[in-house]
Parts: structure tokens; sequence; C-alpha cells
């Protein structure tokens, strides 16, 4: 099924997943909020990536600040190259990336529908200049040099700097790696597609720290586990493929990347890159700290820089992914109906109660029934309206399971549990649902 990005954009707004940022005052460009479901099925990835790399003994989980020591942005080389070309269009002002132009239009609406390389071949641009992705900030009351700071562009430098403090404290040995999931800020030239590419993202990156010459087994063993992640929590496989960078078109720094892409509506997209960095990052950084970030390896009695590899996914770009690859339509007794087919593990809401008609007592079991789940599970009580249409709005947000209290709960106690893919509803006794629900969300 073929999804279109406009229903998914919609349905965010609709049912409380993804708000544009300060709406009420028409938006700002490139940031994007949470609503009451975005924000649950955003912890539920961040916390499926979280435990998934700290459960191992071999990775410990770091939080560092967004703002750094300048210093840092010197090292990693971001003030000198982390840039994008930009060019301006003469004529109507807008703004491109210049390595981008296929997929733009023309900003001007008296030529709605044109491409931006037509302008580009009509001479309307200017030349294209480096254009520095990071945002500026300052440090203290007066705005001079000596204070600027940067909102971090990528998690992983806060790792690096980081690398002799959690070796020391936590006595890790080669191989080991530190997990973090956090903010970053990029001032993109051009945003676009939903949540793909914002001003304002989180990511979740692990940096694996390893002894040189064993670098490209491991970055061939973290590749394939992290494609194999985002299959266990569901998205399709056939939308997913590694896309390796060729070598002429690597980063200064890196031995070997790959990205794992998705295929959007709009086409190939990545989500995560997988990067061999060599001992790029800690050496640039023991030069301009003037602190050695070495491992001593007491048993061969050797020094060395480690390797690095480094997994960096994007937790708000997953979110879009998982979203998109969940969305499902389709004709049920002659009505159309919209189900979001997540994983138990990361659905925002894992079970609806529903008294069938509110009389007979039915309410106040169901209630009850509520009450209890809700100290476990995300649940969600409703009593408004015809069944079909309450079970329609829980498909709508991907809710597993729902249950529902009818005349027959009150001769023997047993109540309906619906599946929300297959439709398909059982009978259990009310003592019963908890047991049923723990085995269903937490052990797929
Ligand atoms: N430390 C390496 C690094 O940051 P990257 O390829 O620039 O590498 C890693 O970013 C991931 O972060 C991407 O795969 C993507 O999921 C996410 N990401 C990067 N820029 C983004 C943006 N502007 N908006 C949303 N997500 C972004």
């Amino acid at each position: 099924m073929k999804v279109n990005l406009d229903k998914i954009v919609s349905l965010s707004k609709r049912r409380g997943f993804v708000f544009q940022s300060s709406e009420i005052y028409g938006g700002l460009n490139g940031c994007w909020d949470y609503g009451p479901l975005g924000v649950e099925l955003l912890n539920n990835i961040k916390r499926e990536w979280w435990q998934t790399m700290t459960l191992r003994e071999d990775i410990e989980g770091i939080d560092a600040a967004i703002l750094m020591h300048a210093k840092v942005w010197e090292a990693s080389g971001h003030v000198a190259n982390f840039t994008d070309p930009m060019v301006d269009c003469k004529e109507c002002k807008a703004r491109f990336r210049a390595d981008q132009l296929e997929d733009a239009m023309c900003g001007n609406p008296a030529y709605k529908g044109r491409s931006a390389i037509k302008c580009m071949e009509d001479g309307k641009f200017t030349e294209p200049r480096q254009f520095n992705l990071m945002f500026k900030t300052f440090v203290g009351p007066v705005e001079e040099d000596a204070a600027v700071v940067y909102l971090r562009p990528e998690t992983a430098q806060g790792i690096f700097v980081n690398f002799l403090n959690v070796l020391n404290c936590s006595r890790q040995k080669i191989p080991f790696g530190i997990a973090q999931i956090g903010k970053a800020f990029r001032n993109e030239i051009n945003t676009k597609n939903f949540l793909f590419r914002t001003r304002e993202f989180e990511q979740m990156e692990m940096q694996y720290f390893v002894r040189p010459g064993e670098d490209m087994k491991w970055f061939e063993y973290w590749k394939e586990e992290r494609m194999k992640w985002f299959i266990e929590l569901g998205l399709k496989k056939e939308k997913l493929q590694f896309s390796p960078h060729p070598e002429d078109k690597l980063a200064h720094y890196a031995r070997a990347a790959v990205d794992i892409e998705y295929e959007f509506p709009f086409g190939w997209g990545e989500i995560e890159g997988v990067h061999n960095r060599t001992d790029f990052d800690l050496t640039q950084h023991s030069n301009y700290s003037s602190k050695m970030l070495e491992y001593y390896d007491d048993e061969t009695k050797e020094k060395y820089i480690p390797f690095i590899i480094e997994t960096s996914a994007g937790a708000s770009r997953s979110f879009m992914t998982f979203l998109i690859d969940a969305y499902h339509e389709e004709e049920v007794r002659g009505e159309k109906r919209v189900v979001l087919k997540f994983h138990p593990k990361l659905a925002p809401i894992k079970v609806g109660v529903f008294p069938l008609v509110n009389r007979d007592g039915m309410p106040e079991i169901a209630r009850n029934i509520f009450e209890d789940l809700r100290k476990y599970f995300r649940s969600f009580y409703d009593d408004k309206g015809a069944i079909g249409r309450r079970y329609r709005r829980q498909d709508e947000v991907g809710t597993p399971y729902c249950i529902t209290v009818d005349s027959q709960t009150l001769e023997d106690q047993t109540v309906t549990i619906r599946e929300r893919d297959s439709m398909e509803q059982i009978r259990i006794h009310m003592d019963n649902i908890k047991v049923f629900l723990n085995e269903r969300l937490n052990n797929q």
C-alpha cells in the first residue's frame, strides 16, 4: 500500500501525535511538538533503543550537556567543515541547498510547480556560498566572541570527550561502547518532509571503542545488529536496505560508512548511519585538549588510541518511520478502517476498556478493570458512542487490545478481548486479563 505523507501529517495532528511548533503564532519552520500520543511513541522507541544498548554488559550510558566548550567543535572539524552550499534566488529571494536542487521547487507563486533547476539554468541564482549549520549562542550576558558556544549538532562529541571519564569509572575493557540519547540542532537550509529533516531533533548514538585492526569486524557486526533492531520492532523488511557510502564519498575521517535506509513515500532516505570513524575523534580531542585519550591494555602492555565504530540513529526520524510503516488502510464491511499496526512494545496506548452499554452495572465493572490495568499498562477508558466506532478510534492510534464488558460479563465474569490487526475476539475471565496482556505485550 502506498502511504500518502499528507494523511500521516493530518492523522498526527488530529490524534495528538505531532503538532507544528508555536502553531498559534503561525508555526516555526523545522520544529515540531510531540502531543500526548506522540510523546508515548517517542519514549517507547527511545526506551527500546536504550534497553537494547545498555542491558549489554559492554555498553555504558551517559547524558552529556547540550552546550559544550567551543573548542570541541574546532577539534571535531564542525567549525570549519559542517557546512552546506547555499544559493539565493535573486528574483523571489527563496533560499536553496545548491546540492539538493533536484527536488526543490521555485519559490515564486507565479511559477508554481517549476523546478528550481530551471531557475538555476535561467541564471536567477547567486553563486553558492558555504553556510555553517551550527546554531550559535552566547554564554553570559555579553555577546562577545570569547563567550560563543554552539548548540550541539550531534550527540557524539559528548561521548568522545567523556571517553576517559567513563573508562575510569566503569572499568570497562576494550571493546566497549558508550550510548547516549539527546537533542541535536542543525540550522538546515531547507527543512522538509515532516520530521525527516528538522532543525531540532533527537539522536540515539552509540560509540563502540575497539582495538585498531579489529575495526572492520565490529563495523560489520554493528551494521547487522542495527538493521535487526528495526526489523524486530516491526519495520517491513522489504522497505529497508543498506546503502554503503562509496569510497570517494567517505567523510575525511571515515574508513567505511553505511546508511540504513527506509523507502519513504518520497523515496529512499537514511534513518541511521553506521560509521567506522577510525581514531580520528580521540586523536583530534587529544591534540586540542592536550589530554591523551588513550587506552592501556594490561594484558598486552600496549597503549593505543582506540578506533570507533559509531551507530547513529535519529529518534525523531525513526518515529516518523515507525508511524509511516505502521499506517494501514483497508475496507471492512464497506467502510474504510485505518489502523496503525505498531509493534505492541511501541504502541502509545496498550489497551482500551469499554462497557458495551452505559447501564446494568457494565460501566462500573469496566471502570474497575481500567483502574486496575492502568497501574501496569497505558490504558484508555471509553464509554462514548457505538462500540464499533470506539474500536475504530483505537485502531487509528494503534492500540493492540480492546476489552469489552457486556451482558455475559454479568453472568460469568468473562470479557471479550479484541486484537487490533485480525479484529478477532476471544473471551477470557476477568481475573486473567493482566496475565494475558503481560504475555502479549511484553514477550513479542
Ligand atoms: N554522529 C554522526 C551523525 O550525526 P548524521 O548522518 O549526520 O551522523 C545521524 O546523523 C542521524 O541523525 C541520521 O541518520 C538521521 O536519522 C538523524 N538526523 C540527522 N540530521 C537530521 C535532521 N536535520 N532532522 C532529523 N533527523 C536528522
